[in-house]
């Protein structure tokens, strides 16, 4: 079928093209796609700081209705509300024992635009393949994806909203809710209030944090912060010291968790420096940069670790329904990051993306 997309053609250059969609393969559905979001990981892969083959239709927050079945298709049914997650090949070691995020031949999957059961799905008019981020491709008005990228949702819910619980809002959420865990009473200090960060000031929130610290440079997102249960905020450009003005408001002792997700190198040694004893810190971003340390100085007294992770360590197919609870009793308010763009408005998304505008832009189909 005839489809439209969003198409990086080349390093720093997104392009509307008619494309030839295939049919779904194995385990794979045919997806209309209602709403897509714009994740920093989308600009990324458009600048190619993460190697990438090129055509691709980028796009990995994309929600929609199941249209068609691929052959051997069991979770899904036509006209099933689905987010579209991150893939995973479902037979790896990780893969098997519950860990789709940590898949063997994720990177594979998320940046070399093909799919699990192999190949592309797409060609452009010049007869080239086109490839699909995450085995997605969302920025387009169909997409295909394997079942096992598709959560189904309980249909009653409006679902444009909730495009970032696909990868943004999961990987924030999941880094506090699957990773740090933290106890009732807890002190958190995140790094970076965009849509990952806000969504783990929200988990904080969730899981009881007590003290839980935003740092961002733009004051919209500070403010932002705050409403979405931060109970201090810093802004990171204006504060001469970050770490200890994160052990005032945590009574002398420093954060027992911190979230990289600003991207900035710079903040990763005051982010560990914020912590204190046996302190915890996960980074999510894709930091811009090399960062220089002194380990025993950083670590070895202080207990401190330090772990990275992808998406949050979250299950998609367990994790997402629950976050969808969490935003139907209104504990989850992601709908409140969201700014929409029509679909032809994708440069503007983008920019507003960059500009600190818009937190979470989301394409309308
Ligand atoms: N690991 C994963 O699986 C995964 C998944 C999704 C996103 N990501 C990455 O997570 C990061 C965050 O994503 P996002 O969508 O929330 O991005 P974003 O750009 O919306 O958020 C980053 C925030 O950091 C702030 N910031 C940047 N530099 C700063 C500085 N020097 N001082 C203070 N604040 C600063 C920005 O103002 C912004 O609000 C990105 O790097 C993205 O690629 C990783
Ligand atoms: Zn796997
Ligand atoms: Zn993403």
């Amino acid at each position: 079928m005839r489809i439209k997309a969003a198409v990086a053609v080349e390093k720093g250059k997104l392009e509307m093209q008619e494309l030839e969609l295939g049919t779904p393969q194995l385990g794979e559905v045919l997806v209309k796609v209602e709403a897509c979001g714009v994740c920093h990981t989308d600009t990324s892969t458009l600048n190619l700081e993460v190697p990438s083959p090129l055509p691709m239709v980028l796009g990995h927050e994309a929600v929609g209705i199941v249209e068609e079945l691929g052959p051997g298709v069991r979770s899904l049914k036509k006209g099933d509300h689905v987010i579209l997650s991150f893939p995973s090949c479902g037979c790896c070691e990780n893969c098997l024992s519950g860990k789709p995020y940590a898949c063997e031949t994720s990177s594979e999957l998320f940046f070399n635009g093909i799919y699990p059961a192999g190949g592309t799905r797409i060609k452009n008019d010049a007869g080239q393949d086109v490839g699909s981020l995450f085995g997605q491709g969302g920025f387009a008005d169909h997409c295909i994806v394997s079942e096992r990228n598709a959560v189904k949702v309980d249909p009653e819910v409006d679902l444009k909203p909730l495009c970032s619980l696909a990868c943004g809002a999961q990987t924030g959420a999941g880094a506090v809710l699957n990773l740090m865990k933290p106890r009732p009473g807890d002190s958190i200090v995140v790094f970076g209030c965009g849509a990952v960060g806000i969504s783990a000031i929200m988990a904080a929130k969730i899981a009881g944090c007590g003290t839980v610290i935003g740092v961002d440079a733009v004051p919209s997102r500070l403010e932002l912060a705050l409403e979405c249960g931060a109970t201090h905020v810093i802004n990171g450009k204006e504060c001469p010291d970050i770490p200890a003005e994160v052990a005032r408001l945590t009574g002398g002792k420093g954060a027992r968790f911190a979230l990289e997700s600003s991207g900035a190198a710079v903040l990763v040694k005051p982010m560990l420096m914020s912590l204190g004893k046996e302190g915890r810190a996960v980074v999510v971003s894709f930091v811009g940069g090399d960062v220089d340390m002194n380990l025993t100085m950083l670590f070895v007294g202080s207990c401190r670790s330090l772990e990275g992770t992808v998406e949050g360590a979250a299950n998609p197919q367990t994790f997402i329904p629950r976050l969808v609870q969490f935003y139907k009793e209104g504990k989850f308010p992601v709908d409140k990051l969201v700014t929409y763009y029509p679909f032809a408005e994708i440069d503007k998304a983008f920019a507003e993306s960059h500009s600190g505008k818009a937190i979470k832009p989301i394409l309308v189909f």
